[in-house]
């Protein structure tokens, strides 16, 4: 049986490593890099680091409006798919290249696997919400990381297909974290080992409003300890845009980084005395390092995180993030959120047999 997998942001090429390894050993796999992310620190690292097989497809779509980029993908794969002619098409995620692999696959009657099915933080304002809820109603096979998602896809009606997996970021963890200690044990950029926050922002409702952006800096410039800040690129174009560069340089709690790679990321997090962000993986990665984490957002699609109390939202324009870091009392941990670190096992399983393969979960 022939797999196309797609992908083509950081998120991803974390996300299709442990999943590409197990599939491999069932199905053929030919695996299209839309080009959406296309640094070294955005890209190429993770392909070396994680040890994921080159891309048979390179689409070299790169950064563009929204609609111009997922119409360029949306083209191109139609192209590999007429070419390819899978027994089914795999997307993971909620970005735009998750998107347009799902529509081109639907309309041309491949069946859809989608990998991260059923989050929702129910706020359409998002790009990855419109993404989500488009891809999960063209899905034949939804991996739902969570009973939640499935309670989100139900309330869709959509309840054919869906599977629980887990979530294969928890495989990835669990596979890379004793590789990612040996490698970079010690590597922390300056910082003492549970003696800073680490913090990432790249979502687009906190960089692409210049008073949002201001505030969030403002907040971690007050904050007492070392605030290590590896930038996205989205994040460090806007920051010299609004002018906010300058005034972080004065800063001197903030110490700005290059994007790191996932496996520094690992060691980063794990370190920290807390974590900081609006990213949806980096979330569930503070969790599974047993790391308090405050999330820089009205609401979240990781809702388990913060109904166990070792997740906090925190709207920058009216909450103060430093008076709620220094009253923050840690609850008891509660394992086993996000699955038992055989989500890709699962899902190759899953996969196998909607198309007749032959192994089982
Ligand atoms: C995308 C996803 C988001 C995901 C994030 C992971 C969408 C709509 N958004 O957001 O869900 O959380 O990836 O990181 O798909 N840029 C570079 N170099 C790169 C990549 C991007 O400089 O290698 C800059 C460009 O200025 C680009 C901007 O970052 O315009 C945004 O990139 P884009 O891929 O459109 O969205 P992300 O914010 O990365
Ligand atoms: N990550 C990384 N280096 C960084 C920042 C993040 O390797 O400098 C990893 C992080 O550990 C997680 C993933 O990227 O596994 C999350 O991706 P991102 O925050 O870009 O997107 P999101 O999860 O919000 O879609």
């Amino acid at each position: 049986k022939k797999l196309v997998t797609i992908v083509g942001a950081r998120p991803q090429f974390i996300k299709v490593a442990p999943v590409s390894r197990v599939i491999r050993q069932h199905c053929e796999e030919i695996l299209v890099n839309t080009g959406q992310h296309y640094d070294f620190k955005m890209s190429g690292i993770f392909f070396d680091e994680l040890q994921i097989p080159r891309p048979d497809y390179d689409l070299g779509v790169g950064s563009q409006s929204h609609g111009k980029q997922t119409a360029l993908m949306l083209q191109a794969i139609e192209e590999v798919l007429l070419k390819e002619n899978p027994d089914g098409v795999l997307v993971y995620g909620d970005t735009n290249s998750t998107l347009a692999g799902a529509l081109a696959a639907s309309k041309l009657h491949f069946p859809v696997f989608h990998i991260e099915a059923g989050l929702r933080s129910y706020n359409k304002r998002m790009p990855e919400e419109i993404n989500r809820v488009m891809t999960d109603h063209v899905s034949d096979l939804l991996f739902a990381p969570t009973e939640t998602a499935v309670r989100n896809l139900a309330l869709e009606n959509i309840r054919d297909g869906v599977r629980v997996s887990g979530d294969v970021m928890y495989d990835a963890m669990l596979y890379n974290s004793e590789i990612a200690k040996n490698m970079f044990g010690d590597a922390l950029h300056g910082m003492k080992s549970k003696g800073y926050y680490l913090c990432t922002i790249h979502r687009a409702e906190n960089t692409d409003n210049p008073k949002m952006l201001g505030a969030i800096m403002q907040a971690l410039a007050e904050l007492e300890v070392p605030v290590l800040l590896p930038l996205h690129p989205r994040t460090r174009k806007l920051l010299s845009t609004y002018g906010l560069a300058e005034l972080l340089s004065a800063k001197s709690n903030i110490h700005i980084i290059e994007p790191v790679s996932y496996l520094e990321m690992l060691v980063l997090e794990n370190e920290a005395l807390a974590i900081i962000t609006d990213s949806g993986g980096v979330q569930k990665e503070a969790y599974f390092a047993r790391v308090p984490c405050f999330t820089l957002r009205s609401e979240t699609e990781w809702v388990e995180t913060v109904d166990i109390g070792w997740n906090m939202l925190v709207d920058p324009l009216t909450m103060d993030l430093k008076s709620l870091i220094t009253a923050y009392q840690q609850p008891a941990y509660q394992e086993g959120l996000y699955g038992d670190g055989r989500a890709a096992h699962k899902i190759t399983a899953d996969i196998c047999a909607f198309l007749g393969g032959d192994t089982h979960r």
